[in-house]
């Protein structure tokens, strides 16, 4: 097979590090081979207090390895994608091997370019319904990768999820490690290479919509600004639990923000209910016969909000035989 063009990875790993992470801790470190780029969950970087056993460090790894493949695939490799190849070593998220080449799709063109314009919209939303032909979209976004995305209103379990977003939220105020946790990554400054920047962040809500955004993520510095009172919500789901799934949900979950992206939504996300035991059995609960939950997403049409920053890629970075792109 022919090797990449060393700008290839190159590009594709930039396109890997823009992936969404919890707090924007970015835990994933690269192995770059031959023909292979292996991502690694990091785990000095897994949130010790709301994320003990790396779930949402292994939703952030399948979304960055999604980057990876939509990158190549855009460029004209076929890729070989392996989730948790190897038993021996569960820090091993996702391979991505090169296997020959294909003819990209508009589609997987329009993905990739998406990846570079995606980001957490944390403001308020606008006033106009998310049309069916986009609903339609997002649910295929996620099946095209093994998940499944329930948009709530037409279930009849916005109520009670809304509800478990705020006593979440309640109960992690309450805890002052988690508010410790936090603090430490957020409130940031723009320039800083990791954690979430205040730039990032929404103003304060006027009044109490349904559901509450992170109350650490306001940015106390704007005047207050009413938000739209019942968001859509979709939670992303897959048949099974686990690491695998997890790691599959982040694919899947990344599928789901771009093709969002590329159809002019602002997307965020509500993850306070998994962040507590609780919470977290509860929304499992609500949501059995179905699959399980991974993530809560608030979907809309809003303006744009600022790009943060990531760590540089040849930070995250290892090249191993004879790569020297
Ligand atoms: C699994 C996961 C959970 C997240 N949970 C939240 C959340 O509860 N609230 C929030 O505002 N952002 C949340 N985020 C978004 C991250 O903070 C965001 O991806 C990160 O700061 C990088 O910013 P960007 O998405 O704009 O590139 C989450 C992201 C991931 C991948």
């Amino acid at each position: 097979m022919s090797r990449p063009l060393p700008s290839v990875f190159d590009q594709a790993l930039a396109s890997a590090v823009r992936a969404p992470s919890p707090h924007n801790t970015q835990p994933w470190r690269f192995a770059v081979r031959p023909d292979t780029v292996e991502v690694w969950l990091d785990r000095e970087r897994v949130l010790a207090v709301a994320d003990p056993a790396g779930r949402e460090a292994r939703l952030a790894c399948g979304a960055a390895a999604f980057n990876l493949q939509i990158c190549l695939r855009a460029n004209g490799f076929a890729t070989l994608v392996r989730m948790l190849p190897d038993p021996a070593e569960p820090a091993l998220a996702v391979t991505v091997r090169l296997d020959g080449n294909q003819k990209s799709t508009a589609a997987e063109r329009r993905l990739a370019e998406a990846v570079f314009r995606r980001h957490t919209n944390r403001r308020p939303l606008l006033d106009k319904a998310v049309p069916p032909a986009a609903r339609v979209a997002l649910k295929a976004a996620a099946l095209d990768e093994g998940g499944q995305l329930e948009f709530l209103d037409a279930s009849g379990r916005y109520t009670p999820v809304a509800s478990l977003v705020r006593q979440a939220e309640a109960l992690q105020a309450e805890d002052p490690e988690f508010r410790r946790e936090t603090a430490f990554w957020t409130q940031r400054d723009a320039s800083s290479p990791d954690g979430v920047p205040k730039t990032a962040s929404g103003p304060p809500p006027r009044g109490h919509g349904v559901v509450s955004l992170r109350a650490s993520h306001e940015n106390r510095d704007l005047p207050e600004r009413e938000y739209e009172r019942e968001p859509l919500l979709g939670v992303l789901l897959t048949r099974d639990h686990g690491p695998y799934a997890e790691v599959r949900a982040g694919m899947a979950m990344q599928r789901v923000l771009l093709t969002a992206t590329a159809e002019g939504l602002a997307t965020s996300f509500l993850s306070q209910p998994f962040e507590t035991p609780r919470t977290r059995e509860a929304l499992a609960a609500l949501f059995a016969g179905l699959g399980q939950p991974h993530t809560l997403l608030r979907i809309g049409y809003g303006y744009p909000a600022r790009l943060t920053a990531r760590r540089p890629v040849e930070d995250v970075l290892t090249r191993h035989g004879d790569v020297n792109a």
